[in-house]
């Protein structure tokens, strides 16, 4: 029994979706939730820069006495964890492996495409993960950096994000995949459009899901679940414009976010 919140950081607004699931699936947790919003994005800078980033987002998370961190960014999980894992002495957990597990699950045929951030897509994380666990499959990466706007400008519906996924999936249909990782915060609010443009027969995998219950997995094997039954805290920190924070994130959350400070990036 733990009663430490989760800590959960992610490059801006994205990570909500992540942080949505873990609510679901651990609905007596608290959380502490940290958007990098003065830096987002994360996806088009280098290796080195996001790794600094993330190392300085689980650092601010653990001061705040957390007891596992969540690498809701893909573009983190994709390049920082490893180097995160070691240098923290707390679990830290990211979206790479269960998305890239539960794709290596569902597929029938083995042909498997991964859309995410330039960063993301060019680190070859899940592309890799994914062979490790179907040494036979055959993936497909595509960065897809304009799903990101669309989505904050709440447009996840509009003729835009049909005509862009239309742009960006086009090679997919060619490849003729059988499952999608969506490997971006922001995607799995686009998965309507990405699925009237893939078609019935693409199983869409979505790592916030799988994520949230890989961490319920870890939480109960090291003993760590919060069993205080009553309602949870949730806490939110910005590094940048938090009423933005607020404002976008309830698309992400499908809830109000109050409790929301701003922590200079100086102070990380
Ligand atoms: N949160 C990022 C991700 O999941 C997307 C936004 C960014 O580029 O920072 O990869």
């Amino acid at each position: 029994m733990d009663n430490r919140p989760i800590g959960i950081f992610d490059s801006g607004v994205g990570g909500l979706t992540v942080m949505r699931e873990v609510m679901e699936q651990l609905p007596y947790e608290n959380i502490i939730y940290l958007g990098d919003t003065a830096r987002i994005p994360y996806g088009s800078k280098s290796e080195q820069t996001i790794k600094k980033y993330a190392h300085q987002c689980s650092a601010f998370l653990k001061s705040k006495n957390v007891k596992t961190i969540v690498v809701a960014c893909n573009t983190a999980s994709s390049v920082a964890l490893d180097q995160l894992t070691e240098n923290f002495d707390i679990p830290v957990i990211g979206v790479i492996e269960p998305g890239a597990r539960s794709a290596s699950e569902v597929t029938q045929t083995g042909r498997i495409g991964v859309i995410g951030t330039t960063a993301t897509i060019n680190s070859y994380a899940y592309q890799g993960k994914i062979m490790e666990y179907l040494s036979t499959a055959e993936v497909i990466g595509i960065p897809c950096p304009l799903f990101v706007p669309i989505v904050e400008e709440g447009w996840e519906y509009s003729q835009v994000a049909v005509l862009t996924a239309e742009k960006y999936l086009t090679e997919l249909i060619e490849h003729d995949v059988d499952a999608l990782v969506l490997g971006c915060t922001h995607y799995p609010i686009l998965r309507h459009t990405i699925k009237r443009v893939l078609g019935p027969g693409v199983i869409l995998v979505n790592p916030a899901f799988e994520t949230a219950k890989d961490l319920k997995k870890l939480l109960t094997e090291k003993d760590l679940l919060n069993e205080n039954y009553e309602k949870p805290i949730y806490e939110y920190y910005a590094t940048d414009a938090p009423e933005r924070l607020r404002r976008i994130g309830g698309n992400f959350l499908k809830k109000e976010i109050d409790n929301l400070h701003e922590i200079a990036i100086d102070n990380l």
